[in-house]
């Protein structure tokens, strides 16, 4: 149903590129080892492995929140390396991310929430309002969109933040378990805003430990284990 995401570019045109990237935390053990792979432009992947595996902790590499201790990140053809923040800053804005833990802004309503990578944007409200209140009545938020993120449950938080993320249609969407906190019905229905925003050209990148749910989509599985990742296609 989902392109596997082959790249048939005549040269490497991958939007992340990993080769031989090292992770630890601190003087601790390596935690990701000899870890090559990459995005290719208009993929649909899943990441899983048991917890403890390194899902996360590949999303922050790729997102630019960790560096590598050893190997190269390439993201959008840049060696992570060499960023300055503002370049760290500009590149993030080509990635949508939902994090395990939502990290939405206790302050913003859900709507503003959802809407802050457009103000980031600097876009004005009139051209983007429609387009928020959709989206968040197409992930059931369209009744607590003015309400704060600390009334709103577990599940209700983790919409707000799949829609924070898909709103500005980024050129790559990195999900750490997107449908840890909702029913199977409400998982595969947030799985098609994916599959939709996916169909649009970005390349998405699912961190899940939900076997059945990966089952119901013919994608390719990223599989990380004792700190190795391998690819099944
Ligand atoms: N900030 C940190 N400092 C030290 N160790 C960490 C840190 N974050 C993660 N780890 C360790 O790195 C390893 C990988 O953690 P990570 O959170 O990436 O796993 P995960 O696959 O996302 O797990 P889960 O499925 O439970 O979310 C674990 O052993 C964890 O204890
Ligand atoms: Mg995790």
């Amino acid at each position: 149903m989902v392109a596997g995401g082959t790249c048939l570019c005549p040269e490497d045109c991958r939007l992340v590129r990993f080769e031989n990237v090292g992770l630890r935390y601190g003087m601790g053990p390596e935690v990701l080892r000899d870890v090559t792979f990459g995005i290719p432009p208009h993929s649909f992947q899943f990441l899983t492995g048991p917890s403890g595996a390194g899902k996360t902790t590949l999303l922050r590499l790729m997102f630019l929140s960790l560096r590598p201790t050893r190997g190269l990140i390439n993201v959008f053809g840049r060696d992570v390396a060499a960023l300055g923040p503002d370049e760290v800053a500009a590149l993030r804005q080509r990635i949508g991310i939902v994090f395990q833990d939502f990290r939405l802004l206790d302050h913003l309503t859900t709507y503003e929430n959802v809407a802050l990578p457009l103000r980031v944007q600097e876009r004005e409200e009139a051209t983007y309002r429609a387009e928020v209140t959709e989206l968040l009545g197409w992930v059931g938020l369209g009744e607590r969109m003015h309400v704060l993120p600390p009334v709103l449950s577990g599940g209700e938080k983790q919409r707000a933040a799949i829609a924070r993320a898909l709103i500005s249609r980024p050129e790559i969407l990195l999900a750490d378990e997107p449908t840890g906190n909702v029913d199977p019905r409400l998982a595969r229905r947030l799985l098609r805003l994916f599959v939709e925003l996916h169909k649009t050209g970005t390349s998405v990148l699912i961190a899940t430990h939900d076997i059945a749910l990966m089952d119901q989509f013919d994608a390719r599985r990223l599989v990380i284990n004792q700190g190795r990742l391998t690819v099944y296609d």
